[in-house]
């Protein structure tokens, strides 16, 4: 049962009803679907693009819907002031790819968050207005609707005015989340954002300047948000705060259109996303590193392929630092990155025996957290189409700056970029000039919007929240199927490792490298670090006779799929 309805209001109002139901709905984390299926991020989302799909719209149509309404049930990465990526395979196996990432404001420079002494000044980044790209979601979601949607623009925008205007009942975690950062909230903002204090689990929450936002995007397209009242509101907030994002800035935002990474492993094609994102490039890189091993016959974490599988990450995380940034700005060596002889040289100081090294100097912080911040969306629909689309604020509630009165919160975006040659970012990530900032220019990303086709027909749909570890947990859940054998949702769920070069750290759930093989790498010279939690991955496989899998990934309680 998706809804629990019964209970819901009556449970506000009489005794009988258990008083644990305090919200109207519950998270699906598996399903078997003939005709179309979705997982995503929260479950008034999958509804809402459920009945999208069932109403005869696409996998496009059904993205559009959803990416609106995450941005009011899910308001903490859910967005339309942050940005995010679309891979796409139409049923015909043509494919696509569309940047809508955040880029860097015409007045920021690439010192901008130095302190005289040239030291990056902690928070800058990561806090408050200057924090902020300009956002690319809105424009994202126009671009990909008049490419390949059906439905009418303002049918998918709906849902989402009507989810902000008679409001939806919060969950616990959410009434928990969002008293953790009331503090945040008010440090930030002259108007602070849900500040009622008093908030309870199943209370109606409702954001009215929200809705008036997506009305207006309703009406006028990306127009009614980069131009007119959302961008004058927009811009006084900017100013409020010391921000940097003019008018022109909103006016001049444009998305790209984008080749996806094809990169062959076995039987199956991958394809995933490009610069701005170093995801399919590392992706590809890691994928194409493995394939000479005998992966399976190694087996699951044994201490064979989680070395094997660590030295390949190394080797994939050293290149991003190096080579990977916004292609339309620095000359990103694509080609040779993949180059199959380039890769098999990168292996050849390869030694199953003992701990690789990345010349580690200095502190790189592994500040990998238990985060959720960042949203995926994956869906088939009855056509056969598939999208992969992750999008993002960054952090949780982004810089946490909402635009008063217009109801959004603002990306920190910025801190995906080098702020100084070295220095690692809040996923403890180091970069250089590829990624140094520019006006214009985007920041480097980890998001890995991910679709594999196996004998021609579409096999997988996967993506996930998680910083730098999106890129290994995409991986390590492709691998847990074509290579273990697990079932989607074991391979969902079952326990991770890894490691981004710098620091040079394994990192792990505590469940993951299990039967002494942590031991044995700490042996070989390995550093191990045992984390909460990594990347959220919420993925579809279409099994030989045409069922569609669905699985939800069990870190993140929210986390939901649907389908017919
Ligand atoms: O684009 C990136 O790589 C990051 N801004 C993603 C952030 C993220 O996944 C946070 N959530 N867990």
């Amino acid at each position: 049962m998706r809804l629990l309805l019964l209970c819901l209001t009556a449970s506000l109002f009489l005794t009988g009803c258990r008083q644990e139901i305090k919200i109207d709905y519950v998270a699906e984390k598996t399903g078997s679907f003939s005709k179309a299926a979705i997982s995503g991020p929260h479950p008034k989302a999958t509804e809402v693009g459920l009945e999208v799909l069932k109403n005869g719209g696409n996998a496009i149509d059904a993205a559009v819907a959803m990416q609106f309404a995450m941005a009011v049930v899910y308001p903490r990465a859910g967005n339309i002031g942050g940005g995010g990526f679309l891979v796409y395979r139409d049923k015909d196996g043509n494919t696509d790819a569309l940047d809508y990432r955040e880029r860097a404001p015409a007045a920021a420079s690439r010192d901008m968050y130095l302190d005289e002494e040239g030291d990056v000044i902690p928070g800058l980044s990561t806090r408050g207005h200057l924090a902020v790209g300009v956002p690319g979601t809105v424009a994202g979601i126009e671009a990909m609707h008049k490419k390949y949607g059906s439905k009418p623009w303002a049918e998918l925008v709906a849902p989402a005015i009507k989810l902000a205007q008679t409001g939806y009942r919060i969950s616990q975690a959410e009434v928990n989340r969002l008293k953790r950062y009331h503090t945040d909230f008010k440090a930030f903002n002259t108007t602070t954002p849900f500040s009622d204090s008093t908030m309870v689990e199943g209370q109606l929450l409702k954001q009215l300047n929200l809705a008036g936002t997506l009305t207006r995007i309703k009406e006028k397209g990306k127009a009614g948000f980069y131009q007119g009242k959302t961008a004058e509101l927009f811009v006084e907030e900017m100013k409020s705060g010391g921000g940097l994002i003019t008018k022109k800035d909103l006016a001049d935002y444009e998305v790209s259109w984008r080749t996806p990474i094809r990169k062959e492993y076995k039987e199956y094609s991958i394809l995933s996303m490009p610069p701005s994102s170093s995801g399919g490039v590392a992706l590809a890189q890691m994928v194409e590193m493995l394939e000479p091993f005998p992966l399976s016959d190694l087996g699951f974490q044994s201490t064979a392929s989680a070395q094997l599988t660590v030295e390949v990450m190394r080797r994939a995380y050293a290149d991003r630092a190096e080579y990977l940034g916004d292609s339309d700005y620095y000359h990103v060596p694509i080609d040779s990155l993949l180059n199959d002889d380039y890769l098999a040289g990168r292996m050849a100081d390869y030694r199953p025996d003992s701990a690789g090294s990345s010349d580690f100097i200095g502190a790189g912080l592994a500040t990998i957290r238990e985060s959720y911040e960042t949203t995926h969306i994956s869906i088939i629909d009855a056509e056969g189409n598939a999208v992969s689309i992750t999008t993002t604020l960054n952090g949780n509630f982004g810089s946490k700056v909402m635009v008063d009165g217009a109801g959004f919160f603002l990306n920190n975006e910025m801190d995906d970029f080098s702020a100084k040659p070295g220095v690692p970012n809040m996923f403890g990530l180091v970069g250089k000039e590829a990624n140094a900032i520019h006006p214009g220019k985007r920041m480097l990303s980890s998001m890995t919007p991910t679709i594999v086709e196996k004998d021609g027909e579409i096999f997988m749909v996967l993506g996930a929240p998680g910083g730098s570890t999106i890129i290994t947990a995409v991986l390590q859940t492709f691998l847990n199927v074509v290579e273990y054998g697990m079932p989607l949702a074991d391979a969902v769920n079952a326990p991770r490792f890894h490691h981004q070069w710098l620091p040079d750290v394994i990192v792990h759930e505590k469940a993951a490298l299990g039967n002494g093989v942590k031991e044995e790498l700490i042996e070989m010279g390995y550093t191990l670090r045992e984390v909460n939690s990594m990347a959220v991955i919420k993925a579809l496989q279409r099994l030989p006779d045409g069922t569609l899998v669905a699985a939800a990934d069990e870190r993140n309680a929210d986390d939901d799929v649907a389908g017919y």
